[in-house]
């Protein structure tokens, strides 16, 4: 890594290292798989870390942002690659999640992870997961390996962004057993 880092919206060149990079982390038991098919399909959602070296750019890490509802969207899919860890990347990608947020208007991000200091120092608020979850936080629980055991910590930040004026009530939640 030879210069700044610059975050910007994923482009589908950017999938098989995207697909690697997250398989990487979830063989270490750090994040969700996410088959391929799933990456292109939200791809609009991802956000890519790179910087400007002689060879051309070097893909640093990705992240995504995906609406839930009306009032929040989830980051997705971060993970910044294992030998550029702890130089500001993943806050950078965390911060793209929000300015994007921002942009379509939703005032609440929330993420599931097992990385809580890093959350806590991007402005994150652990949340009791036995209430104040909003009902949509469950939609990809279904096809997680630790459906019938979640032992993540749900985390959220409220942006400065106003309610939309006209938010319908969300579908009833699907809970995972042992919640
Ligand atoms: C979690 C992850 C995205 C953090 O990215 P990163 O680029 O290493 O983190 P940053 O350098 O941006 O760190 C931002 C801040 O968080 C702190 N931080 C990061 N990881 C931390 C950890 N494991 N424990 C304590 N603090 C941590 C940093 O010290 C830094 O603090 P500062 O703002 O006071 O300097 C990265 O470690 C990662 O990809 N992990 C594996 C996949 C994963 O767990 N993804 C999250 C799924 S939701």
């Amino acid at each position: 890594m030879t210069s700044e880092i610059s975050v910007r919206p994923a482009k589908a060149e950017d999938v098989p290292l995207i697909f690697e990079n997250i398989g990487y982390w979830a063989g270490q038991g750090k994040m969700l798989v996410r088959p391929m098919n799933d990456i292109f399909e939200n791809l609009r959602d991802f956000f890519v870390a790179e910087s400007e070296t002689v060879n051309g750019k070097e893909f640093l890490g990705n992240g995504a942002l995906h609406i839930l509802w009306g009032d929040i969207a989830e980051i997705r899919g971060l993970a910044v690659k294992y030998d550029v860890q702890a130089k500001g990347i993943g806050k950078k990608l965390v911060q793209a999640c929000e300015n994007e947020a921002k942009r379509i208007g939703i005032p609440k991000v929330f993420a599931w992870t097992y990385s809580v200091e890093f959350f806590e120092k991007c402005g994150y608020k652990l949340i009791d997961k036995s209430k104040d979850l909003h009902p949509r936080v469950w939609s990809e629980c279904l096809r997680c390996q630790f459906y019938a055991g979640c032992n993540e910590n749900g985390m959220i930040k409220q942006l400065d962004v106003p309610m939309p004026y006209n938010l319908p009530e969300p579908p009833p939640a699907q809970i995972p057993p042992g919640i």
